[in-house]
């Protein structure tokens, strides 16, 4: 349904049915409402402000033949708009197992089952973004987050709008968080429901959140195209000259968060759903300071940069150090605000040196670093080469 439609639906059935804060979507008043509303569309689909339900993927007869009734039911679990189940459990009603799928088939909700990837799988792994913590998405809400006290939440419907889902863009119809342009920090809510990015979904609880946990960086100032490097994902990168991407990567390539934050695993659904790996990593990636090199330590890394080029040491000692400690000893994996080439030291493993200095310099081609790293004093002792430690002394 047209997207302004929607929104003024639900404003107005929340309004008439909810005082200030209650939440009981079950309540009769509410049901009858909702029906209402129903049945209009059903015998007048001129009014059809399902207009754009039908372009969705759950709009197709022919894959959900119950139509609206292929999801919403009778009075419904408490708490949710007349959903057969609760808010965690709904959607595996038919992306979980082919056991559900079986299931959803017998009913007439889903017309063949056992071919939708099973999701609530990729959900039961350890690091999985926590849907199992529900009641607290609303479709009124505001993000990012205001309050420092409102408990994080996250769930099916933050990153897809079920309404107007499409195989071609599976995040439409979902707000984004845009990065305001007066003041820094203040986000436009985006009302444009198709051409969301990715990011602007992310952003809404990954960035100027007032809840943000203390362990987590804010993602707007990380990938913020002011930085002086930031992996392609706002905009193109910075660098023209970056010879270890993989074809068909290009220096004018974009990438997506879930191009790294995803599901691991062969054939598994694509999305930041759940992984094996910490950070819903979808692939392998070592973050100690002494981690030992190899083709699956950095898996992730060399899915999309040359191992043999990043491991080179002739003329260039990058290949020395990538063997001593992880990429994040030395790459924010991000984006970095005063450094190129994303160098933003772990402070952790990285500290001045005896003439108290911790600096990255990148001066006509030769890259200085004036810092302490394994104990080992890293100083600036030839002012004309510049350089004690060339990490790489010619342009390749
Ligand atoms: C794929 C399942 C699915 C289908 C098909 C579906 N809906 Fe929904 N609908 C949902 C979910 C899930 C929500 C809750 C959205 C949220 O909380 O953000 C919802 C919410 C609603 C709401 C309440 C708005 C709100 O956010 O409180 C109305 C009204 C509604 N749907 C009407 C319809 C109509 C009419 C159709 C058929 C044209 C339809 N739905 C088809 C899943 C579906
Ligand atoms: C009644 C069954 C049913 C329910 C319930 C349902 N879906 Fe779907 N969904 C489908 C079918 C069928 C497709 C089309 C899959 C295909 O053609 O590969 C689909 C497609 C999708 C897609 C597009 C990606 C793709 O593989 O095509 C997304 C995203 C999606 N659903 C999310 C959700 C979410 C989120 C919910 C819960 C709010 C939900 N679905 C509930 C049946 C359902
Ligand atoms: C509606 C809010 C919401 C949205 C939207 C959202 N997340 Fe999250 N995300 C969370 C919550 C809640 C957690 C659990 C940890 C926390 O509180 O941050 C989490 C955890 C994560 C983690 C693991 C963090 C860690 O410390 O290891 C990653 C990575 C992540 N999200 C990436 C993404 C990406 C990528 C997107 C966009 C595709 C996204 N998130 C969209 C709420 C959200
Ligand atoms: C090139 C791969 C890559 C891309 C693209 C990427 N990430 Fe990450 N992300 C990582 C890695 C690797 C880690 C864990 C190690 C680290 O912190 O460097 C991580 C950590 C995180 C964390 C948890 C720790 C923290 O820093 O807060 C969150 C949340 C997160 N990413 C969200 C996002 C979001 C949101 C996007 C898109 C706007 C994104 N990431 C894009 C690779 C990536
Ligand atoms: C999905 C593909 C992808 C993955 C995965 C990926 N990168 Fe990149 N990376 C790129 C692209 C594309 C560029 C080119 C950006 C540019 O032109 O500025 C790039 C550039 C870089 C640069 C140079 C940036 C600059 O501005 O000079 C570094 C350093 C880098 N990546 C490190 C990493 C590390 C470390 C990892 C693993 C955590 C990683 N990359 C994973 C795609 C990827
Ligand atoms: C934090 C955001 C986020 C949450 C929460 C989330 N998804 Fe996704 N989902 C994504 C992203 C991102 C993609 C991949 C989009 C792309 O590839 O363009 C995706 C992809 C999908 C797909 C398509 C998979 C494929 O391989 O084609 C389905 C189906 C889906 N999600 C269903 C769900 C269901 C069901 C839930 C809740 C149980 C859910 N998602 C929760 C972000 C999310
Ligand atoms: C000791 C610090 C350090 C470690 C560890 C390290 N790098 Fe680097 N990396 C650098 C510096 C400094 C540069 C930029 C200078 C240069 O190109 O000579 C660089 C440049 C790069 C580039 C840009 C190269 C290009 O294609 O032009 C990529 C990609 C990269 N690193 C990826 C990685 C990955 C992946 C790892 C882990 C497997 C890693 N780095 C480990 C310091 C490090």
């Amino acid at each position: 349904m047209p997207y302004y439609l929607e929104r003024n639906m639900r404003t107005r059935l929340r309004q008439k049915y909810q005082g200030p804060g209650d939440h009981n979507l079950s309540s009769p008043k509410y049901i009858i409402y909702f029906w209402g509303v129903l049945i209009l569309l059903v015998f007048f689909p001129g009014l059809s402000f399902a207009g754009d339900t039908k372009k969705s993927v759950h709009g197709n007869k022919a894959l959900l033949p119950g139509g609206c009734g292929s999801c919403h039911k009778g009075h419904g679990v408490k708490g949710t708009p007349m959903l057969p189940a609760a808010e965690k459990d709904f959607c595996f009603l038919c992306h979980g197992s082919k056991i559900k799928q079986r299931a959803a088939m017998k009913t007439r909700k889903l017309s063949q089952g056992g071919v939708l990837k099973d999701i609530e799988n990729d959900f039961r792994k350890i690091y999985h973004h926590p849907i199992e913590i529900q009641g607290r998405h609303s479709s009124k809400e505001v993000l990012p987050e205001q309050d420092s006290s409102t408990p994080r939440h996250v769930s099916c419907m933050d990153c897809h709008n079920p309404h107007r889902v499409k195989k071609s863009n599976i995040t439409a119809g979902v707000d984004g968080a845009r990065r305001g342009v007066p003041i820094k920090g203040q986000f436009n809510r985006h009302s444009e429901a198709d051409d969301v990015e990715e990011y602007e979904i992310c952003y809404k609880c990954h960035s100027y959140s007032a809840n943000l946990p203390a362990d987590q960086k804010n993602k707007e100032e990380e990938f913020n195209r002011e930085n002086l490097s930031y992996h392609p994902v706002e905009a193109e990168g910075k660098n023209r000259n970056v010879p270890s991407l993989i074809m068909p990567l290009t220096t004018s390539s974009r990438i997506k968060c879930s191009d790294c934050h995803s599901s691991d695993g062969y054939n598994a659904a694509k999305g930041t759903h759940g992984s094996v790996y910490e950070h819903i990593l979808k692939k392998k990636y070592v973050e100690s300071i002494r981690s030992a090199e190899n083709e699956l330590n950095y898996e992730l890394c060399y899915s999309c940069h040359r191992r043999e080029y990043l491991l080179r040491t002739d003329g260039w000692n990058h290949g020395k150090h990538v063997k001593m400690t992880s990429c994040k000893t030395c790459h924010n994996s991000h984006g970095s605000k005063y450094n190129p080439y994303l160098i933003d030291f772990e402070p952790t493993a990285v500290f001045t040196n005896s003439e108290v200095k911790l600096e990255f310099q990148f001066v006509e081609n030769h890259i200085t670093c004036q810092l302490k790293c394994h104990d080992r004093d890293h100083v600036l002792v030839n002012s004309e080469t510049k350089v004690l430690i060339p990490i790489r002394t010619n342009k390749k």
